[in-house]
C-alpha cells in the first residue's frame, strides 16, 4: 500500500490544478466573453453610425457590441469614455490596434471608415454604453 499516498498526493495536485486552470481561463479576457447588450431607442446621428458599424465593425466586434470569438465587446467598461475617448476610437480605426487587452490578435485599420462614419459609430456605441450603464 506505500503507493496510496503518493497515488493520492497526486490526483489532489492533477484536481488542484485542473480546477485552477479552469478558472484562470474563465476569468482571462478573450476566453469566450459574451454580454447582452440592451439597445435603446437610437438618435439619428447613433441610426446613421449603427448602420456603418454593421458595414465595418460587426464582423469582429458583434451585433450591437456585443463582441464575437474574434473581436472583443465594446460595449465593456474597458471602452467606457474616461478609458477610451472618442479619440481613441478615430485612432484605432485609423492606424488599427496592436492586441494588448486581450486574445483576439490585432485589429487591422479600416481605411475604407470615413472620418463622418466613425463619428457616427462612437456616437452610437456611446448611446449603447451609456444604456448598458457601462459610463
Ligand atoms: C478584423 C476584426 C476587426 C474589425 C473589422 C474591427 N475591429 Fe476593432 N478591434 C479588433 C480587435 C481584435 C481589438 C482588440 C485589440 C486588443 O487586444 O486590445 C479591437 C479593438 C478596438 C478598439 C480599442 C482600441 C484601443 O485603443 O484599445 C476600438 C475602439 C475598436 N476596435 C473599434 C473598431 C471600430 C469602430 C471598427 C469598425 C470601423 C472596428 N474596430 C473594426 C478587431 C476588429
Amino acid at each position: 500500500m506505500r503507493w496510496v499516498i503518493p497515488l493520492a498526493l497526486f490526483a489532489a495536485f492533477a484536481a488542484i490544478g485542473y480546477a485552477g486552470w479552469g478558472l484562470w481561463d474563465s476569468f482571462s479576457p478573450g476566453s469566450g466573453v459574451a454580454i447582452v447588450v440592451d439597445v435603446p431607442p437610437l438618435s439619428a446621428a447613433a441610426e446613421a453610425g449603427r448602420v456603418a458599424y454593421d458595414r465595418r465593425c460587426l464582423q469582429c466586434h458583434g451585433l450591437h457590441g456585443a463582441g464575437t470569438a474574434v473581436g472583443p465587446p465594446l460595449v465593456h467598461l474597458i471602452y467606457r469614455p474616461a478609458l477610451h475617448a472618442d479619440f481613441a476610437f478615430a485612432l484605432a480605426v485609423r492606424r488599427g490596434v496592436s492586441a494588448h487587452h486581450w486574445r483576439f490578435g490585432d485589429m487591422p485599420p479600416q481605411p475604407d471608415t470615413s472620418r463622418d462614419e466613425v463619428e457616427a459609430i462612437i456616437q452610437y456605441i456611446r448611446e449603447l454604453q451609456r444604456r448598458n450603464n457601462v459610463n
